[in-house]
């Protein structure tokens, strides 16, 4: 367990490879996509991209399943490289546009719906899932215990706050109001503390730590665990 902390922002932007690579692999209509505008836009979101999907880039073949990864320039290369399927809901993206990228590069790569509804099919030498867990989906645990037994390794990046900071939501499936409570990094460690002997160094404590490399004040650190098909 690690966190996003200045130092280790300092040090990924003495080689900000991942704004070059954006800029030189971007093709019309990117854009659209969240994740390709929120990577272009923030250094800190890139150092989160580096944490987790790094050396995906240095090799090949391996069976990568990416949980509401959405879609940047770089996906492409994952694409060509890896047998690499992507769950995603695309609450932030025309759905449309992801089956045009897969025209595109020929591949069908998009399972398109909630992770918690699809069946699993086979076992993954990775299973991402970045930046949508605790904050963007409260179901951390459940997902661990579908997804654990399916991966050689599963790797997390967990969003949470260590100040109070909450949202007023309404359901889809109904009229009811819901005030959303973030969690803080006490309730994200009590999950992983769970599964420690999967972790190395589960140094859980650094969890609320309060210094934070983002404007909005949010707390990430970065989580890899042996999965149980390892
Ligand atoms: C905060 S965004 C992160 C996107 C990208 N991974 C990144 O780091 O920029 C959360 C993503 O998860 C997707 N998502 C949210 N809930 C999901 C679910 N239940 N199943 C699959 N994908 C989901 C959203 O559509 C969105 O693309």
């Amino acid at each position: 367990v690690f966190l996003l902390d200045s130092s280790r922002l300092q040090e990924y932007l003495r080689n900000d490879w991942i704004v070059e690579q954006l800029q030189r692999e971007e093709r019309a209509g990117d854009e659209i996509f969240i994740a390709h505008r929120w990577l272009k836009a923030s250094p800190a979101k890139r150092l989160m991209y580096d944490c987790v999907y790094h050396d995906f880039f240095e090799c090949r073949g391996l069976r990568i399943l990416d949980v509401g990864g959405s879609f940047c320039s770089l996906s492409r290369a994952l694409i060509q490289r890896h047998i690499y399927s992507l769950l995603e809901l695309a609450a932030h993206d025309p759905s449309t546009d992801l089956r045009s990228v897969e025209r595109a590069v020929g591949k069908r790569f998009w399972i398109e719906g909630d992770w918690y509804s699809q069946p699993i099919t086979g076992t993954y030498d990775v299973i991402v899932a970045n930046d949508l867990f605790p904050n963007v989906d409260q179901r951390l645990e459940l997902f661990i215990e579908k997804f654990l037994p399916a991966c050689r390794e599963m790797r997390l990046s967990l969003t949470y706050y260590n100040h109070p900071r909450f949202y007023l939501t309404k359901r889809v499936d109904g009229e009811e109001i819901l005030c959303m409570l973030a969690w803080n990094g006490r309730q994200t460690g009590q999950v992983l503390a769970k599964h420690a002997d999967r972790i190395n160094q589960p140094t859980l404590e650094l969890l609320e730590a309060n210094e934070s490399v983002f404007e909005n004040g949010r707390q990430v650190c970065i989580v890899r665990l042996r999965g149980a098909a390892a």
